[in-house]
């Protein structure tokens, strides 16, 4: 593989910052982009970005995805062989507060990373969808051909949408797009407002944890690496048009999880028991067979394995004996 241009949006965040390291550190340079936002705090993102400044094959540019001029300045600046479009407004629950923070990163955003590779030339295009375009599907494990057309939150409607907007440019530009629908992403690094991190800074901080539909929830939990390989087939393999799930293909209960949780801690929860949240969904299970035999995509961190790096990472990062 020769070495490539790669832009990353999103390179401040959990995933871009995963992805950009190790495209980096196989020797193509990237180009991040990101507007470093404070939907979480941002003391995070700038590690991030601080580790990324340690290699010379980066640069950075900090930008909104909704200015359209300020994102096509930096590709007519460049020539990117290939871009990976991973910023975008996170979170289910955040969704119900903020919609209009979904329309203008999400629909916005990604109309504009359209349009830049339109007028620009860029052939290939990978970018994050989410598990959540599943809604409440019944069927399970979910597969990609599955009806989606009923969300349950904006943050989904908008990652549908974004697979919708995908299939134009490909069909009327012949920009190579593939969709990746990402699930439960936990690892170092990661993000504070997700439950596996959250919980480690309640139990460590001896602080009562939520636990939402009183303990009854699946989620297909996927370490950071596992992701990364599977964008980075992704991005070394374009097709035309393609969506892909990418999970574990494992889906743990939630208070197992918990249990993993406090055993990597050596210390116990204090739960509080809560109903269902508006948004939420019962269970995410990803059918990973169309990714494996199209992108070679194959899981290989079980659940223990991960958290307890994250731990690990956590008790470094933060100075926690
Ligand atoms: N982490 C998961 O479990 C998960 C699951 C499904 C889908 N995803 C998707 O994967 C992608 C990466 O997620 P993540 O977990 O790394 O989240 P993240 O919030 O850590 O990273 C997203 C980054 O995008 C940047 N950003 C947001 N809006 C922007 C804008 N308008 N202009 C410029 N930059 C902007 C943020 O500053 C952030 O650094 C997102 O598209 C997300 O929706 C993540």
């Amino acid at each position: 593989m020769d070495m490539a241009d790669v832009l990353v949006t999103g390179a401040a965040g959990f995933i871009g910052f995963h992805l950009s390291r190790a495209l980096l550190e196989r020797g193509d340079r990237v180009i991040g982009y990101d507007n470093i936002n404070d939907y979480y705090g941002t003391d995070l993102k700038y590690a991030r970005l601080e580790i990324l400044k340690g290699y010379d094959g980066f640069s950075f540019h900090r930008a909104n995805l909704e200015d359209g001029p300020a994102l096509d300045k930096v590709f007519r600046e460049n020539s990117f062989d290939k871009v990976c479009h991973l910023g975008a407004q996170a979170g289910v629950r955040y969704s119900i507060q903020n919609p209009s923070a979904y329309v203008d990163s999400n629909l916005v955003g990604f109309l504009n990373v359209l349009e830049s590779c339109r007028n620009n030339g860029v052939k290939d295009l990978v970018y994050a969808s989410s598990s959540s375009v599943y809604g409440g599907n019944e069927k399970i494990p979910f597969s990609v051909e599955d009806n989606v057309d009923r969300p349950v939150s904006l943050y989904a409607a908008t990652k549908k949408s974004n697979e919708l907007m995908a299939h134009v440019y490909s069909h009327l530009f012949g920009i190579n797009t593939t969709g990746l629908r990402f699930f439960t992403v936990y690892g170092p690094y990661g993000r504070p407002d997700m439950a596996y991190f959250s919980f480690t800074k309640a139990i460590l901080a001896g602080e009562t944890i939520k636990v939402f539909n009183h303990g009854d929830m699946k989620r297909d939990f996927t370490y950071i690496d596992d992701i990364v390989s599977g964008i980075i087939s992704s991005i070394d393999r374009p097709f035309r048009y393609e969506i892909f799930n990418l999970g574990n293909n494992r889906p743990e209960n939630l208070e197992h999880f918990i249990s993993v949780i406090e055993e990597e801690l050596s210390m116990k929860a204090v739960k509080e028991y809560l109903p269902m949240q508006p948004g939420d969904v019962p269970v995410t299970y990803a059918d990973i067979d169309r990714s494996r035999e199209k992108l070679g995509y194959q899981p290989v961190t079980s659940l223990e394995d991960g958290i307890g790096k994250f731990i690990k990472w956590y008790r470094e990062h933060y100075d926690i004996a």
